[in-house]
């Protein structure tokens, strides 16, 4: 496959390739060192990352390739006018695979139209998220040790949150997996969500707004941050944004081997209270995000054998 937009662009055999390279990578790194040698990551973000872009390039330099990019859009031509596709037709010449992060949803289709080299979304708008959802399903299995028979309850801003519509859209393809969804109602799921995926396949679910009534019943709490950046109205953020606080006593009553995800950055979701829990899997999640970008690297670079041969 030579882009990844989506996380449908990977078959479910795909991705539990990519979680069994990661898995192999992460019992000895060095064995990968070399792979990438003479190859160039170039990460485009036009929108603020920590984790996905820096992770990248981890990925990367641990691989013995090397990177380019721009730290901030204002400082590449799209400041000047440059459109996305010119930007990626050019830089296409430049390296040999691209992760790009942009604020409009779409535009990584748009990018694709022009890109001659493999090209990663690093997260478009409210859109998706794919190779957050391969850190998270990464995550999921060496947690739980299993991606079936799970119940996920999603928390938080489940309108414009990316990493929830990404992650649904790849555990909807798991079976057994049940989703709950917690939220006030002006950060419901998106209606195309339920129509084009979790209706059609058979889902079960459900839509609540309390956290504590639905907490015992949870295999993993997907917490998430309510996204000002998408808000148009600044009073609405500031309304919404503590509808759910995460503390160890809403914990007491969830499963013991319950797991708790953030995609990350947090913001007052989850009190730093509950880092101390082993159920908070948030940081070992964060961390995960780099072996599984080196497995999609190797991937997409048709070098996921090549360790074999050196
Ligand atoms: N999870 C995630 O996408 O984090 P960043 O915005 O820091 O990349």
């Amino acid at each position: 496959k030579k882009f990844i937009i989506d996380p449908m662009d990977l078959s479910v055999e795909e991705i539990d390739d990519l979680i069994a390279l990661a898995n192999d990578i992460i019992k000895d790194r060095t064995r990968y060192q070399d792979v990438c040698a003479h190859k160039i990551l170039a990460t485009l973000f036009f929108e603020p990352s920590t984790r996905t872009r820096l992770s990248f390039e981890s990925a990367m330099l641990s691989l013995g390739g090397k990177v380019l990019g721009f730290p901030t859009a204002n400082v590449s031509s799209a400041s000047k006018g440059e459109t996305v596709s010119d930007t990626i037709h050019v830089v296409s010449g430049y390296c040999d695979i691209i992760a790009m992060r942009h604020p409009k949803e779409g535009a990584p289709v748009v990018a694709s139209s022009t890109c001659t080299v493999p090209l990663i979304n690093a997260g478009d708008g409210g859109h998706n998220h794919p190779t957050q959802t391969l850190t998270d399903l990464l995550t999921i299995q060496r947690e739980k040790g299993t991606l079936k028979n799970l119940t996920v309850g999603f928390c938080g801003d489940l309108k414009f949150g990316r990493t929830v519509h990404s992650l649904l859209k790849a555990m909807s393809r798991y079976e057994g997996t049940k989703f709950v969804f917690i939220s006030p109602d002006e950060l419901k799921l998106p209606e195309y969500l339920k129509e084009d995926i979790l209706d059609p396949m058979g889902i079960e679910y459900k839509e609540v707004r309390s956290m504590e009534e639905v907490m015992p019943e949870l295999d993993i709490l997907y917490m998430t941050r309510v996204q000002q950046e998408r808000f148009f109205n600044e009073q609405d953020y500031i309304r919404l944004r503590d509808t759910y606080i995460l503390d160890e006593e809403k914990l007491q009553a969830a499963k013991k081997d319950m797991i708790i995800m953030h995609p990350l950055p947090r913001v007052n979701e989850i009190k730093t209270e509950v880092d101390a829990d082993p159920r908070a899997a948030y940081f070992r999640q964060a961390h995960n995000g780099r072996f599984i970008r080196m497995a999609l690297i190797l991937s997409l670079l048709g070098l996921q054998n090549e360790v074999e041969r050196l």
